[in-house]
């Protein structure tokens, strides 16, 4: 028995902001955003949204996808850095609106690599057999901390939601190996204060080594080469540190996902929003190796490599 993503769904709001639109703002241009990031637009969460309606609208939907009902689910796990309030948790507030009252319900902090500690905590559970249905939902409502008179940071980033359902698969397939971490040394470098507060450049940096790094360590643990790869997904911040992981495991432009032109950095729901993505353009089938990679604020990091398919 392996432990597996049974169902998967997003949400992402329907007002697009533009570069241009930005450009109206801010003293920034389409053309610095694009070559430097590679985002052309994101999608901003109107007033009335916050994040546990976007968060229960994607979890509802991925509870229908796996073929369960919400009384089935054991646990919420919802990884997020933009909770409505401090407490209650989003996981609580979603936990009565799905009616999922046999779930625990808890969030977790790990910012961008949010999603990946959520997927292996939960796996954790239904590995050791205490559970059987764990919901892990990464959310962010990011406009609401951005600084939009800071061009170093306000281009970078979008609202939006994915979540997922951990269960049983058939032998062979699910979670083949993973790896979570840390480095609270560089907490200086990306964190809240009101607003959000980067150094890019640091940023950038660890990224792209800790991407390619965890990456390569997970192929490893799977007992896998790089050839065995079909598919990357790498956390969706900036196409230049997507493009360094896809060279370090040598995989052609069409093997790596992308959604950061349109979405921007989406933090903890960046990488379940892209799995959807992928998987209505048939990029993503059954039995594919896939490696799945995110890096955050703390500093922290986390990569899954997973074999698809329920
Ligand atoms: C932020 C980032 C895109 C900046 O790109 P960069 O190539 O490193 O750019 P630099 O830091 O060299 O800055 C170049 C110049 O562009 C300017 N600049 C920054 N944002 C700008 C914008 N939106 N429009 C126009 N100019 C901008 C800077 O002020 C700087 O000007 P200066 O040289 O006069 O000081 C890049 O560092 C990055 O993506 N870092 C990682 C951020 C990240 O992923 N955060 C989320 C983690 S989950």
């Amino acid at each position: 028995m392996g432990v597996g993503i049974i169902g998967i769904n997003r949400f992402t709001p329907e007002k697009v902001v533009t570069n241009q639109d930005l450009e109206k703002i801010l003293d920034t241009s389409d053309e610095w955003i694009r070559t430097r990031t590679g985002i052309e637009e994101r999608r901003i969460a109107d007033d009335d949204t916050n994040t546990s309606d976007m968060a229960y609208e994607a979890a509802r939907k991925a509870i229908q996808d796996a073929g369960i009902t919400p009384e089935q689910l054991d646990l919420i796990i919802v990884a997020t850095v933009t909770p409505d309030h401090p407490f209650p948790s989003v996981a609580c507030m979603i936990q009565e609106r799905l009616e999922a009252k046999n779930a625990a319900a808890m969030d977790i902090g790990a910012a961008c690599a949010g999603f990946m500690y959520g997927i292996i905590t939960g796996k954790q559970f239904i590995e050791t057999g205490t559970y059987k249905h764990v919901l892990v939902v990464g959310v962010e409502k990011l406009s609401k901390i951005v600084d939009w008179s800071d061009r170093n940071t306000a281009v970078l980033f979008g609202d939006g939601a994915g979540a997922a359902v951990l269960g049983e698969v058939s032998e062979g397939r699910g979670i083949l190996s993973f790896e979570l971490g840390a480095d609270g040394t560089g907490a200086k470098h990306l964190y809240q204060d009101e607003h959000i507060i980067m150094n890019g450049r640091e940023v950038f940096k660890f990224a792209v080594r800790q991407m390619g790094e965890s990456s390569v360590n997970v192929i490893e643990k799977a007992g896998l080469n790089r050839d065995d790869v079909d598919y990357l997904i790498p956390h969706q911040a900036n196409i230049r540190i997507m493009e360094a992981s896809r060279e370090r495991l040598e995989l052609p432009v069409e093997k790596m996902s992308k959604t950061v032109n349109k979405y921007g950095n989406t933090s903890a729901a960046s990488i379940p929003i892209s799995i959807v993505e992928d998987i209505e353009a048939g990029k993503i089938k059954d039995d594919d190796v896939i490696v799945m990679v995110g890096f955050g604020g703390g500093l922290t990091w986390g990569a899954i490599c997973i074999k698809w398919g329920r």
